[in-house]
């Protein structure tokens, strides 16, 4: 079998990358160790930035998205038992975000997928990239106890943070830069309505909770947990009850409680993996970088990776250049360490932190309180929530 772009991954970034690419008519197979139920089963973040919204348009795949995506022009932080609203539209000259699912938005990218032709194996088992050093890449994989090749051009990384390819290059120079947080967040998705009409990010001195939605009937909870808990020790209720004690009262006695139709555990990390390219292989997304949730960059930050790979892709098999190519990994980590200095800042601002101490609270506090009062400190972290420029 033989291909232009081999795409390991079939999550957001190589769906992204590969409905780009086929719309360009530029030939392409994604590959996946699992298949689409188990990739739609889990729930992830869902504010999506302008870039993101504008990179479903252009994949064709963005109706649903415009139809049932919810347009956001603030949040608010909620903290010593007040709220402050962060104006975004207004702060940012019109800038909104969009609140639509991951899973939704994955699903669409698939069917568009199905829909225009694509090619995706899936329950492909042992995907290997092989001789990207070279000029004739190849990848294998195993399916139905045969095992087989595609031969291509180049290989596109989309196999998230314990994706292969990643692993395949770490005797070839990569540099991997990590923070991990000393707590998980703990989320909950039910079918009642949202508490607000906004997220809220709450920093209580009990720990860190978001109020966050999918539509005007299903809403999606977290509260900030040690990394000891499991999810089997947090009944419904107790999770009902942590969240409301960490809102201010007059929020608190809105929320509108439900049985969990999904509850889980996530721990929270900072990572980039420099460069993101090796040959021809290139790193996408979660494979290459991870941001704790808290400032929605995971979805967004594939968003301008595949934005970036694509237009050095298409440079490529137009006029054979490799100079789009070769920018790649400096442009896009360019945009993952803003995004990556963001979400950890969020982190450090809206969780608990307890070796930090009463001083890191009362700090914490204050920047709080400076953000309440200050515009030039709200237009800043308004900016980022939109997401920066491309
Ligand atoms: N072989 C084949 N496929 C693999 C392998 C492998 N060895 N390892 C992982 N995969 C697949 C996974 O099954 C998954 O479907 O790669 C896909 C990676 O998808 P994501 O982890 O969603 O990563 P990405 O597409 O970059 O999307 C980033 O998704 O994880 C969230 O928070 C993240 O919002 C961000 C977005
Ligand atoms: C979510 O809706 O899952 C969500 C929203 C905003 C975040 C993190 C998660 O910062």
């Amino acid at each position: 079998m033989r291909t232009q772009v081999a795409i390991i991954g079939s999550g957001p970034s190589g769906l992204m990358l590969g409905q780009l690419l086929t719309n360009a008519g530029i030939d392409n197979i994604i590959l996946d160790r699992v298949d689409r139920d188990y990739i739609l089963g889990r729930i992830r973040a869902g504010v999506l930035e302008q870039g993101m919204v504008d990179l479903m348009d252009r994949t064709g795949a963005g109706a649903r998205m415009h139809k049932e995506g919810l347009p956001h022009d603030g949040f608010s932080l909620s903290f010593s038992g007040r709220m402050t609203r962060i104006d975004m539209n207004k702060l940012t000259g019109g800038k909104r975000v969009m609140v639509y699912g991951q899973t939704e938005l994955t699903a669409d990218l698939m069917d568009h997928r199905a829909a225009t032709g694509g090619v995706t194996i899936y329950n492909a088992s042992g995907v290997t990239p092989h001789d990207f050093d070279g000029d004739s890449p190849y990848v294998t994989y195993e399916k139905d106890g045969v095992t087989h090749r595609i031969d291509c051009d180049l290989i596109a990384g989309c196999d998230g943070f314990h994706g292969v390819c990643r692993a395949s290059v770490q005797d070839k120079g990569v540099q991997n830069f990590e923070k991990v947080y000393p707590f998980g967040w703990l989320g909950l998705l039910a079918d009642v309505p949202p508490v607000h009409h906004e997220l809220i990010y709450a920093n209580h001195e009990r720990g860190f909770a978001l109020c966050s939605q999918r539509s005007k009937e299903r809403s999606r909870y977290y509260v900030q947990v040690p990394l000891s808990d499991e999810v089997e020790g947090w009944s419904d209720d107790a999770f009902w009850d942590e969240l409301r004690a960490r809102l201010p009262a007059d929020v608190a006695e809105k929320v509108v409680t439900g049985p969990s139709i999904e509850k889980s555990i996530a721990p929270l990390r900072s990572f980039v993996a420099e460069p993101l390219r090796f040959g021809r292989l290139f790193l996408v997304g979660d494979a290459a970088h991870i941001v704790p949730p808290t400032g929605a960059k995971g979805l967004n930050l594939a968003a301008s990776d595949v934005h970036y790979l694509f237009e050095g892709l298409q440079e490529f098999y137009s006029d054979k250049k490799w100079s789009g190519l070769d920018v790649y990994s400096e442009r896009a980590l360019r945009r993952i360490w803003k995004a990556e200095r963001f979400s950890w800042s969020m982190t450090m601002l809206m969780h608990r932190f307890p070796d930090e101490g009463a001083f890191g609270q009362k700090v914490q506090e204050s920047e709080l309180d400076y953000l309440s009062s200050s515009t030039a400190a709200q237009t800043a972290m308004a900016e980022n929530y939109v997401g920066l420029p491309y």
